[in-house]
């Protein structure tokens, strides 16, 4: 995409809906510069984690004396039923014990850098994992013990660093709301791009119980749903003659308001590619790609082109198809 719309070395790029940083690092590694924007505390942390500048050196140096410290059995007590579940008593010791090491590193980069190596690995040694909604439990037995993972993740993380090597583009991130991006200048950007959430209830604080309660004292702020904002009690008075439920009206008029914020701070012929999904609800798909690209054209943009990129066949409870659900890359110009 960068290349296709023509964004150099130095020029700018947005990501309204950041995400785990893909866009930024993207960017980086082709010396442009970027900004990413999300609400969720923990994607802030991780897209800032992974397009900083580390002295490898010192990563090393610093893992190595994390494994050397001696374990000591840390109260597990404190954990939630939801934590006990979601992991063996080992894993939940060592969690509790790499936790404790990592937070005594002075450097915050350093100790953020080690944090995320801590997320992912407790990932990888949960019986839980994300069912789009809902955090599941399921046993798996060859479930591999946390602290050889740890060392894989960290080698891994170092050597992606090393691979990727030093780049000089600067990189932004924000925790803010894509429907009001008051602290960018207007005209400042070449290209936004994006993957807004998808029309459809996932509640990413709920889903995200695990690492909040791990590696974020639990903090949660306000609970943010997938569509994006507005409160769906809300009475509706917009895209009246849309038929589909309120909750995809209120998505569509947060996203009619994000293109409007997008418009503003993109200089004059610059591109948007977003990537959408259809909204599926139990008794009909919502043409989420038509709409957005018609809020487009109203706010200013030219739509240059709608790319279906898959489709996936949607069932209800009982297994009755609802239908056919695309996914496309929207392209829009200013
Ligand atoms: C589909 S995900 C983005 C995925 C991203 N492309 C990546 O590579 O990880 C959508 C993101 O939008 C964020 N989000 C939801 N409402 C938002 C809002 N009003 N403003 C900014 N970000 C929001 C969610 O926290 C989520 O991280």
């Amino acid at each position: 995409m960068l290349d296709s719309f023509k964004v150099v070395k130095g020029g700018w790029v947005l990501d309204p809906f950041c995400g785990s940083g893909t866009t930024l690092l993207a960017s980086k590694e082709k010396g442009i510069n970027s900004v990413g924007v999300d609400v969720m505390p923990l994607c802030i942390f991780i897209s800032q984690v992974k397009t900083m500048d580390y002295n490898i050196e010192k990563l090393k140096e610093v893992s190595r004396s994390i494994f050397a410290k001696k374990f000591v059995a840390p109260d597990t007590r404190i954990l939630s039923p939801l934590i006990k579940r979601a992991f063996t008593k080992y894993a939940q010791e060592d969690i509790l014990f790499y936790r404790n090491v990592v937070r005594e590193i002075d450097d915050p980069i350093i100790r953020n850098f080690f944090t995320l190596a801590l997320i992912i690995t407790s990932e990888k040694v949960s019986f839980a994992y994300k069912d789009g909604a809902v955090i599941k439990i399921r046993k798996v037995k060859n479930i591999l013990p946390f602290k050889p993972m740890l060392k894989r993740t960290i080698k891994k993380m170092i050597n992606d660093l090393k691979r990727f090597g030093p780049k000089a583009a600067q990189v932004k991130v924000y925790q803010g709301d894509a429907r009001n991006l008051s602290f960018l200048e207007d005209s400042t950007f070449d290209a936004v791009i994006t993957s807004p959430p998808y029309l459809n209830i996932i509640d990413y604080m709920k889903v995200y119980k695990i690492e909040n309660e791990l590696f974020f004292n639990g903090s949660t702020g306000q609970s943010i749903h997938s569509y994006i904002g507005l409160s769906v009690k809300e009475k509706s008075d917009f895209f009246t003659n849309l038929k589909a439920p309120p909750i995809a009206k209120v998505y569509f008029k947060d996203m009619e308001s994000a293109l409007q914020e997008q418009y503003r701070v993109l200089k004059k012929g610059g591109w948007i590619a977003m990537v959408v999904g259809e909204g599926v609800f139990p008794d009909r798909i919502v043409p989420v790609h038509n709409i957005l690209a018609k809020s487009a054209q109203d706010v200013g943009f030219q739509v240059k082109k709608i790319m279906y990129v898959n489709k996936r066949t949607v069932t209800d409870q009982n297994r009755n198809k609802i239908g056919t659900a695309l996914e496309s890359v929207l392209i829009f110009r200013k």
